[in-house]
């Protein structure tokens, strides 16, 4: 029988009576298997999802940093206990390659086993005061009820950057996952809260559509159910959010798309950067927002890059995502269609390399593993010569497209590097450490590889952007704990007078006149 899945509030299923529309999410490999039926909710599901968490913040918040540090450890060793499984479903349910999926799981892993000792520090400070007889503390506060809206594309990972933290940290969640994910956020979801041991209503789950999230989004926070809102996703939808955010006098932490530069200069390792960027430009089929977008490369070498990584491309294996590929489907139907719409934006300048489109019997790709026809399988493609102005160079283009341009000098390559005006993940490919350390200091991305795929950031260094994709704010590590606590400071004059602060400081008075002559 077809797994049956629903919004979950204060640990009650939602019945049918919320917005009531029931869709199947189906496997992109195989487009006529159903993985499960999900009921949506509306806007009114998420604000009975807020008021449940906020109902259940308190408690939660009392129960000490070291026991909820514990719960993060007991849903670690769940997900490890499970890590088999939990792939399994990303894999049928979005065609993310296994091994991937495995490596996404172990990123749940790896982010609860940071956060489990962080119950037993989440440290405030002792300052000294300016008077005597007085001392300063500062101490972090949960910020309260945190709404998570989160991409299909990690439907596990990039949750887990939420909602460990915040959780560890003392607040409370609604958790809106993407809509084409729900077999593998319902999983995600009973890990944590059984694993966990997690109390009604401290994590709430809610299965909607975009524009009745928003809704309920914004009658919760006029309702003041919502204090914080974690956005992975789009950067047109995360400017809506942050607006939003910023009408109820928020910031909200801003996970956005990504148009990642690699530059390989004359001093690369080619056959690395060619490794690199197979992997970067075409792992999750391209549907990171880290992964490559355009290859900058200097113009000595820029034929000689072309041809290995047209090859390198031509010989890696598509096909079934449960066997060992590259690369599997698009994730699903609304992807397929707008990657469709990407490849339009091919011009004529342009050179692509290799067949493009949908992958079928007339449009075929050697060695393909599986039948193209079941699922959303399409050619991965690189398009050389594109230069800044041409939408597929300015603009991210979620799936398997990767664009190729040349460069002249360094600052050239810096110059097209930032062209795009995002700034999430990077890579530059170079022997030579000046050009390294060049790049990292004129490059607007949050993350800079040097030798390595602009994907594949480790689970504890701070993940996020600037410019188009993100307010600045970051994940992961002990930077995400500024997102998830708000600093509160305490002074405490125990002179028995009033001790004015600025005015009733000693001073010492030095010697102004004095000379070693
Ligand atoms: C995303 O695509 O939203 O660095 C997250 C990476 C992964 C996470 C990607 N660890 O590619």
């Amino acid at each position: 029988m077809t797994q049956q899945i629903s919004s979950v509030i204060g640990g009650a299923p939602v019945t049918a009576d919320h917005g009531g529309r029931t869709a199947p999410s189906t496997n992109p490999s195989r487009t006529d298997e159903v993985i499960a039926e999900v009921s949506f909710g509306d806007a009114s599901t998420f604000v009975d999802a807020a008021a449940a968490a906020k109902e259940a913040q308190q408690s939660w918040a009392q129960i000490p940093a070291p026991v909820r540090g514990r719960a993060i450890a007991q849903i670690g060793r769940a997900v490890e206990r499970n890590k088999e499984s939990l792939a399994r479903i990303v894999t049928a349910e979005i065609g993310k390659p296994y091994t991937e999926a495995l490596g996404e799981v172990q990123e749940i892993i790896d982010t609860c086993d940071f956060f489990l000792g962080e119950g037993r520090r989440l440290y405030g400070q002792t300052v000294p005061s300016e008077m005597p007889d007085k001392q300063l503390f500062t101490f972090r506060r949960p910020v309260g009820t945190v709404a998570v809206i989160t991409a299909g594309n990690f439907p596990v990972a990039v949750p887990s950057w939420y909602i460990v933290p915040a959780l560890l940290a003392g607040n409370t969640i609604v958790w809106k996952p993407a809509d084409y994910s729900p077999a593998a956020s319902a999983a995600f979801f009973d890990l944590f809260v059984r694993g966990g041991g997690l109390p009604d209503g401290v994590v709430n789950i809610v299965h909607a559509d975009g524009p009745q999230t928003f809704a309920g989004l914004q009658t919760a926070l006029d309702q003041g159910l919502i204090d914080k809102i974690g956005f992975t996703g789009s950067s047109d939808v995360g400017r809506e959010v942050g607006a939003l955010a910023g009408r109820h006098l928020q910031s909200a932490c801003l996970e956005l798309g990504g148009k990642n530069p690699m530059v390989v200069t004359t001093a690369a390792d080619l056959d690395l950067a060619v490794e690199g960027a197979l992997f970067a430009g075409f792992g999750t089929a391209g549907q990171r927002c880290t992964s490559l977008g355009t290859v900058i490369v200097h113009e000595s070498i820029h034929d000689e890059f072309l041809s290995r990584f047209a090859a390198a491309t031509a010989a890696a294996v598509i096909g079934d995502p449960t066997q060992d590929v590259l690369m599997g489907p698009m994730m699903d139907a609304k992807f397929a269609t707008r990657y469709e719409e990407f490849l339009t934006a091919v011009q004529p300048h342009h050179r692509v390399q290799g067949p493009v489109g949908r992958i079928t019997a007339d449009n075929p790709r050697d060695g393909f593993l599986g039948d193209p026809a079941a699922g959303l399988f399409y050619h991965p493609v690189i398009v050389d010569g594109v230069r800044p102005g041409d939408q597929l160079f300015d603009n991210e283009t979620f799936g398997p497209i990767v664009g190729v341009t040349a460069y002249r000098d360094f600052d050239e390559a810096m110059e097209l590097a930032n062209a795009p005006g995002y700034g999430l993940s990077c890579a530059i490919y170079t022997n030579d450490a000046r050009e390294a350390f060049a790049f990292r200091d004129r490059i607007s991305a949050g993350m800079v590889s040097v030798n390595n795929s602009t994907s594949g950031a480790e689970a504890h260094l701070p993940f996020g952007g600037n410019g188009k994709s993100g307010n600045g704010s970051r994940q992961s590590g002990v930077w995400v704990l500024d997102q998830f606590t708000r600093w509160q400071s305490m002074n405490w004059d125990y002179s028995g007078k009033l001790q004015k602060a600025q005015m009733d400081v000693a001073e010492l008075v030095g010697d102004t006149e004095f000379t070693l002559d």
